[in-house]
C-alpha cells in the first residue's frame, strides 16, 4: 500500500484498501472536500484540501474525532494503555472488556469507546436502541496492537495538522451552500444491497433504505447543476443482487469499476455471476494513473 493513513477505527465498509483508485481521481488543487459519510475517515484523512469537512450520523463517532483532535497524542496513548491495565484488557480476558464495556454504557467516556472497539468483535461498533454499546468481545482476535498504535499516531497527527471540520447528522443537513464551484463532495453511504452493522436500523441510528438512497441521487444531481463534484463509492451488484435503479442514474457520468474484468460486461453482472461489483461514479472524467505514475505523484 502507498503512503495512505489507515484509521485506527478498522471500520466495516472501510475504504483504506481501495484508496488507491479513490485519492487520485480527485482534482490536485481542492479548496473545500466534503467526506460525507466519514465513518473511519479513511478517505477525508488522506485528501490533500485546504478545507476537509467530515460528517457522520454517528455522533459518538464524530465526538472521538473531535477528542482526537484536541488532545496531545502522548497523553491519548497514555491514557489508553492506563484503561487497558485497569481493566486487565488482552485478547482472553472476555470479563474484562465485558466490565469496560458496562462502565461505558454507563459513562459515555469518548476515550473508553475507543479502547472498546480495539477489542471488539471484527472492531465492530454497534449500539442498541438504548445506544449501549453491545458488540461480543473479539475473543483471540481483537486487541490494541502494534498496528493500530501506529495508524492512531498517524491519524491523530494529520487530523491535527489539517484543517478538518467535523460535523455530525444526517447527510440531507448539511449545509452545502458554504460550498462553490469546484469543490468536492465524496460520498461511501451504506450500500442498499449490502448491510453494514453500523447501519441495519436495529443500531439506534437511522436505517439506509431506497428512500435515502434515492434522495442522495437526487442531491448529487443538484450538486452537478451547481457545478461542484463528486466522487460515489457504490456496488453494482452484491450476491446476485443488483441496484438497477443506480446503474441506470450512473449512465449519465463517469464509471469507474474498481475490479476492472467487470469494465466491459454492459450491466449483465447476474448473467456473468458476479459477486460484488464495485463502482466509484464521478460527475467529471478523469483517467486512472498506471503505477508508475502513482509513484511520480507521490
Ligand atoms: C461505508 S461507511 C463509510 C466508511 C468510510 N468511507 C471509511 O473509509 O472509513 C458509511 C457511513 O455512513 C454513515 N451513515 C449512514 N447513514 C447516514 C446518514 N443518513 N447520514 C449521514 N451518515 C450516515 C454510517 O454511520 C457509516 O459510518
Amino acid at each position: 500500500m502507498l503512503d495512505y493513513i489507515k484509521s485506527p477505527m478498522n471500520y466495516t465498509g472501510g475504504k483504506y484498501k481501495i484508496l488507491e483508485h479513490i485519492i487520485p481521481s480527485f482534482p490536485n488543487s481542492i479548496n473545500n472536500f466534503v467526506d460525507l459519510f466519514a465513518g473511519g475517515l479513511n478517505v477525508g484523512i488522506n485528501v490533500q484540501s485546504d478545507t476537509i469537512y467530515a460528517n457522520d450520523q454517528i455522533t459518538y463517532l464524530v465526538e472521538l474525532y473531535r477528542l482526537f483532535q484536541d488532545t496531545p497524542v502522548d497523553s491519548l496513548l497514555s491514557s489508553i494503555k492506563e484503561r487497558i491495565a485497569y481493566f486487565n484488557l488482552s485478547q482472553t480476558n472476555a470479563d474484562g472488556y465485558n466490565a469496560l464495556r458496562a462502565e461505558y454504557n454507563q459513562s459515555k467516556s469518548l476515550l473508553d469507546f475507543f479502547v472498546l472497539t480495539c477489542y471488539s468483535f471484527n472492531h465492530q461498533i454497534r449500539f442498541n436502541s438504548k445506544h449501549e454499546f453491545n458488540t461480543p468481545f473479539g475473543k483471540e482476535r481483537s486487541s490494541f496492537n502494534e498496528s493500530i498504535e501506529r495508524n492512531l499516531v498517524l491519524f491523530c497527527t494529520a487530523l491535527q495538522k489539517k484543517n478538518i471540520i467535523l460535523s455530525t447528522g444526517d447527510f440531507r443537513d448539511f449545509d452545502f451552500a458554504r460550498l462553490t464551484k469546484g469543490d468536492v463532495v465524496y460520498c461511501d453511504p451504506p450500500y442498499l444491497i449490502t448491510t453494514g452493522s453500523y447501519n441495519d436500523g436495529k443500531r439506534g441510528f437511522k436505517d439506509w433504505t431506497e428512500s435515502e438512497d434515492s434522495d442522495l441521487l437526487a442531491l448529487l444531481d443538484k450538486l452537478n447543476e451547481c457545478g461542484i463534484l463528486f466522487a460515489l463509492s457504490n456496488v453494482f451488484a452484491h450476491k446476485g443482487q443488483t441496484n438497477d435503479a443506480l446503474i441506470e442514474w450512473s449512465k449519465k457520468y463517469s464509471v469507474l469499476y474498481i475490479d476492472k474484468t467487470y469494465s466491459n460486461c454492459s450491466y449483465h453482472f447476474k448473467d456473468r455471476g458476479a459477486k460484488t461489483v464495485e463502482v466509484l461514479i464521478t460527475n467529471y472524467e478523469w483517467e486512472e494513473p498506471k503505477c508508475e505514475q502513482m509513484t511520480l505523484m507521490l
